[in-house]
């Protein structure tokens, strides 16, 4: 948003709504001279001082090894909030109060001074809750999860009590390679936290649109009876991007599109989309009704892989006009690699409301468009009345809810082309947040920073969540081992993903409605 009268417009309006008392906390960012921290942890922060929306007072301490002052780092975050920042020019009295509360703490993530250090920066705060109500953001590689809340643990800064203690471990992904790993991960943590205490990152959850899922199934009367079996053919959940792998190849070799985006993402979307409506909307209650749907979903022998998963990987080819290689020549890839950049799968859910109801996700790189949408697609109407006069099949309707970009959700239905022929054509009826709303959409890390610093874990992920996600994949991945991709698994950057992907749909008789480019 770049008119700034708006701008003021919106955050006065955002200003008055309702909200929560949130206690003075400190925030330490472990992995503080990353990229993470620059590009979306400290422009969150900022926009949510600008929003007024920080608790008073409160302090962000950068903790990273790097030879920084807190003048040094405060001049590189500044750099960093006029580049990420969504919305410009950065607001100079906002910076120079925000800035005023940041720290830097020089330190080495394995040396058990550097955590003593810190507490006494911690310790030098003149306000009680800053000293005790501590928020640790581990920025950093998750092999040093368990080195950090050790030694957190060791200075007596991260509290493991049996009654309630304020101290909370934020963890990004990815957490774990696989269940086993991910099982030795939280069993690390757990020594020096509880479970309530630990806010494991899916910053999909942190999309306002992901969050309208909940509120569009579960505060309308008219969609959720027909939010099952009875009414619902199949659903399809499509979050493609544009992007190769980039300059991440070395990272994406190690991972690939099943660990990358299925493990957390997708199946986030989805169990959000298929759950059980939650008996309120505290975090126990929704995360255990996600943990239900993951658990419904049918387990894959490896024959059912074969017949329901395709990988794909990207060759050369072009996006919007611009020549792509293929993801075996991208910088760090091996040259025969079998990592896959592209994933479809047919997923049965078996539960009441589900039971024979397929759900195709797919997820890859290099597709021609950056759009993630939830498409429901309801059964056909018997098509008695039309079927003579019509030539065209009637089309089944579907309902799109369209997470990114050009958030909105679309309802197509047949209407009656004008004229006196009796013909039928789709028509759409359409919601669209920006146009609703204003084009002020907050970004996924504000809220989960906010809710994080609020002690609210909603919007987190739990352990048997991570866990359980972390099987359906692994079961999946487990199949692949030693089977390299064949011809009919690659597909040219700039398409929808291999043909296979086409057969996966067709052998049930539908389609991949693709998102379309939004005007
Ligand atoms: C990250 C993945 O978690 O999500 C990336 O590691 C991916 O590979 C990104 O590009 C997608 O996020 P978004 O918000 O751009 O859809």
């Amino acid at each position: 948003m770049n008119d700034s009268s708006q701008l003021d417009e919106l955050l006065a309006s955002r200003a008055a709504q309702p909200r929560r008392q949130i206690e003075p906390c400190t925030v330490v960012i472990f992995g503080a001279s990353g990229d993470l921290t620059a590009r979306k942890l400290i422009p969150a922060l900022y926009h949510l001082a600008l929003e007024k929306a920080l608790p008073t007072p409160y302090r962000i301490i950068g903790f990273a090894r790097r030879e920084k002052t807190d003048e040094s780092w405060r001049a590189e975050l500044r750099e960093a909030i006029g580049k990420f920042s969504r919305t410009q020019p950065v607001d100079t009295a906002v910076w120079d109060a925000f800035a005023a509360n940041i720290r830097y703490c020089q330190a080495d993530i394995s040396d058990a001074a550097g955590y003593q250090k810190l507490k006494d920066i911690i310790g030098g705060f003149d306000h009680e809750k800053l000293r005790t109500n501590l928020l640790f953001y581990l920025a950093t590689n998750p092999s040093q999860f368990g080195e950090i809340s050790g030694h957190l643990s060791e200075v007596g800064l991260l509290r493991k009590e049996e009654g309630f203690t304020p101290d909370r471990l934020v963890v990004e992904k990815p957490f774990g390679h696989d269940l086993a790993s991910a099982r030795a991960l939280n069993a690390e943590i757990i020594r020096h936290a509880h479970e309530r205490q630990i806010f494991r990152i899916d910053h999909y959850l942190g999309k306002e649109t992901v969050q309208n899922i909940l509120t569009f199934r579960f505060s309308n009367g008219i969609f959720e009876h027909l939010w099952n079996r009875d009414s619902i053919d199949h659903v399809q959940i499509t979050v493609g991007e544009k992007l190769g792998v980039g300059a991440r190849g070395g990272y994406y070799e190690e991972s690939g599109a099943m660990r990358d985006m299925v493990q957390n993402h997708v199946l986030q979307v989805l169990s959000l989309v298929a759950m059980e409506p939650p008996v309120s909307l505290e975090a126990e209650n929704v995360r255990d009704e996600k943990v239900k749907l993951l658990k419904s979903i049918r387990p894959m022998t490896p024959a059912d892989v074969a017949k329901n998963v395709v990988r794909g990987q990207y060759f050369a080819g072009e996006v919007d006009g611009e020549a792509r290689p293929a993801y075996r020549s991208e910088p760090k890839v091996n040259a025969k690699s079998n990592v896959e950049t592209f994933v479809a799968m047919k997923l049965l859910i078996d539960n009441w409301r589900w039971s024979g109801v397929p759900f195709y996700i797919r997820t890859g790189k290099n597709l021609p468009l950056s759009a993630s949408e939830v498409r429901i697609q309801f059964k056909p109407a018997p098509n008695i009345l039309f079927a003579a006069q019509s030539q065209t099949k009637l089309d089944p309707n579907s309902l799109t809810l369209r997470l990114q970009p050009n958030e909105g959700i679309t309802l197509r239905f047949n209407g009656k082309v004008p004229g006196a022929a009796m013909e039928l054509r789709p028509v759409r009826m359409r919601f669209s947040y920006d146009t609703e709303f204003g084009a002020y959409t907050p970004e996924a890390y504000e809220r989960l920073l906010l809710e994080a610093i609020a002690g609210d874990a909603t919007l987190f992920i739990r352990r048997d969540e991570v866990e359980t996600a972390w099987g359906i994949v692994d079961a999946i991945r487990n199949s692949w081992t030693d089977k390299p991709l064949t011809n009919r698994e690659f597909y040219l950057a700039g398409t929808w993903g291999p043909t296979a992907a086409d057969d996966l749909l067709a052998q049930d008789g539908c389609e991949w409605r693709n998102p379309q480019p939004q005007k």
